[in-house]
């Protein structure tokens, strides 16, 4: 019988997982059935989600605006969701129980490493929201020489290095820096901040990019506003968020079906289809 799968969100309509998810199990020669399905209140995510696992769903996604709320339809978290204070894949245990996971850290992680290795690297993550927050404990086990978070308003930076200080690998150096006041002394550049959304920038100087690679976590068509601005002011090469948006899926896939799909693909054709938009 075809396995079930679904994404939980609002909204779901235009989103890629179907799609990404389908490739990568074409890759295994394999047809799974991945629907998107929109939830359009809180009080009926957990109802909608039961139904689904009731109706022999093996595993699911969840999108914005219910990564939070996902917590409370668990019946164990891992590590990296509790932290996360997020849960983006939830796993159906073959006893039936669900147990909630986060995949977004890794799937940047991931791409990251595709892109240059994160060995003692000194990464800058801007943006102390729930997309920050996914991303820290990864970056922080990924061999990294140190961590700098660095928010518009501090105190969120400062309240999220307390709360991943127990996690910390020795050796690793974990910090704020202030926006305002930032060096030039990082390899990777992380925006994680909702600021493209809206076509403004993090207030950083210019020469904080400079010769740094520059990874913007939003993707469109074309370079994003930050990476646009990272281009003009120096930055050595830019990306943007597809390649995470693969990789956590990947890393979701690789989870519920214990098979590793292929990325690089999926994300070429993904590009494509963005670009001829
Ligand atoms: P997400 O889940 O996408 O991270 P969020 O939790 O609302 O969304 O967090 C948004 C992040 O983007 C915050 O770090 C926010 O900074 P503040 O904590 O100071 O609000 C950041 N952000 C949004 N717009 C910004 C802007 N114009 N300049 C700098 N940071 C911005």
């Amino acid at each position: 019988m075809t396995e079930k799968y679904a994404l939980f969100g609002n909204p779901v309509s235009h989103s890629r997982s179907p799609y990404i998810h389908t490739c990568f199990a074409g890759q295994f020669n394999q047809i799974i059935d991945y629907q998107a399905i929109c939830i359009n209140h809180p009080d009926e995510f957990t109802a909608k989600v039961q139904a689904f696992i009731q109706n022999g769903g093996k595993g699911a996604n969840v999108t914005v605006p219910y990564k939070e709320l996902a917590i409370s339809v668990c019946d164990e978290l891992s590590v990296a969701a509790e932290l996360a204070g997020a849960v983006n894949t939830l796993i159906v245990t073959p006893q039936g129980k669900i147990k909630g996971d986060n995949s977004d850290g890794l799937g940047l992680v991931n791409d990251l490493q595709v892109i240059t290795t994160l060995t003692n690297k000194r990464i800058l993550l801007i943006g102390a929201g729930g997309a920050a927050r996914g991303c820290i404990l990864p970056l922080l086990q990924a061999g990294i020489a140190s961590l700098s978070l660095s928010n518009r308003t501090a105190s969120k930076a400062q309240q999220l290095v307390s709360l991943f200080a127990p996690h910390v690998p020795a050796g690793v150096e974990f910090k704020c820096d202030e926006l305002a006041n930032l060096s030039n002394d990082y390899d990777i550049i992380i925006n994680s901040t909702s600021a493209s959304l809206t076509g403004e920038l993090p207030a950083i100087p210019e020469h904080t990019v400079t010769d740094c690679i520059c990874y913007d976590m939003m993707y469109g068509k074309g370079n994003t506003v930050f990476n646009q601005w990272a281009l003009a002011a120096g930055a050595r090469q830019v990306y943007d968020g597809l390649g995470m948006l693969v990789g956590q899926a990947a890393v979701s896939f690789g989870w519920w079906r214990n098979q590793q799909p292929i990325t690089k693909p999926v994300l070429a054709a993904l590009r494509q289809q963005l670009e001829q938009a």
